[in-house]
């Protein structure tokens, strides 16, 4: 099976979670796009659909889904994203797509974050993904002079502004073998809006799409 054969099947799995009346929440990224086309059928029956970023708002919409904001919404049920990485503690990088901030607030608002990925995604240690970081602007190059300092090769994304008007830092050469602590670290950093790890509220059920079918992981 190749990769996108994995990101379809996975991202039905992940359809198949979805139930009548839920305030749903979707991420971004080429296996999301494949879950937003699975929706079809749910259109009409759930309350409300968040988006995490405009190009997810702008499929949504395209879908026929008409897409609430988080303000008006309150916390959601269910919160469907893919990954970078993931490893068995259900920590994931994120931001490889640059929606990382909107991500990371969707998830926090959500009783459940289901992560679909597939097993390409799997790592025993985080960082072999360049980790993304969501700078202000005027911040890059003090930022990237503290990712130095921890060991780090920061890479500005060039041309890339995101979603809230800021620049992303890649961070290459890192190995996170403790991922709360990097996170809570690196948030601290002046001029840094989100971290890409997301430890501190990790995913609470990973969806691995496999050779033989797709596979279930449920934290605790
Ligand atoms: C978007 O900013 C990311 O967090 C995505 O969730 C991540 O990059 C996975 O993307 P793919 O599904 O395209 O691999």
């Amino acid at each position: 099976m190749d990769q996108g054969d994995k990101k379809r099947q996975v991202a039905k799995a992940a359809a198949a979670l979805i139930e009548p009346g839920i305030r749903l929440g979707v991420g971004t990224g080429s296996t999301v796009n494949h879950f937003i086309e699975e929706l079809g059928p749910w259109r009409g029956r759930i309350e409300a659909v968040v988006a995490s970023s405009r190009e997810t708002e702008r499929r949504l919409r395209t879908a026929g889904f008409e897409v609430a904001d988080l303000a008006d919404t309150g916390d959601l049920d269910l919160y469907v994203d893919g990954a970078d990485e993931a490893n068995k503690h259900f920590h994931l990088i994120k931001g490889g797509g640059g929606a990382l901030t909107r991500e990371k607030i969707l998830a926090a608002a959500s009783r459940r974050f289901v992560c679909i990925i597939d097993d390409s995604k799997w790592v025993a240690v985080l960082g072999r993904f360049p980790l993304p970081l969501e700078v202000i602007p005027m911040a890059q190059s003090y930022v990237s002079r503290q990712m130095v300092r921890s060991r780090g090769l920061p890479v500005l994304r060039k041309g890339f502004v995101t979603d809230n008007g800021n620049a992303i830092i890649d961070v290459h050469n890192l190995s996170i073998t403790n991922p709360p602590d990097v996170e809570a670290r690196f948030n601290q950093i002046a001029g840094v809006v989100t971290v890409g790890i997301f430890a501190q509220r990790p995913a609470d059920v990973i969806l691995v799409a496999e050779d033989g079918g797709v596979k279930r992981l449920d934290r605790r």
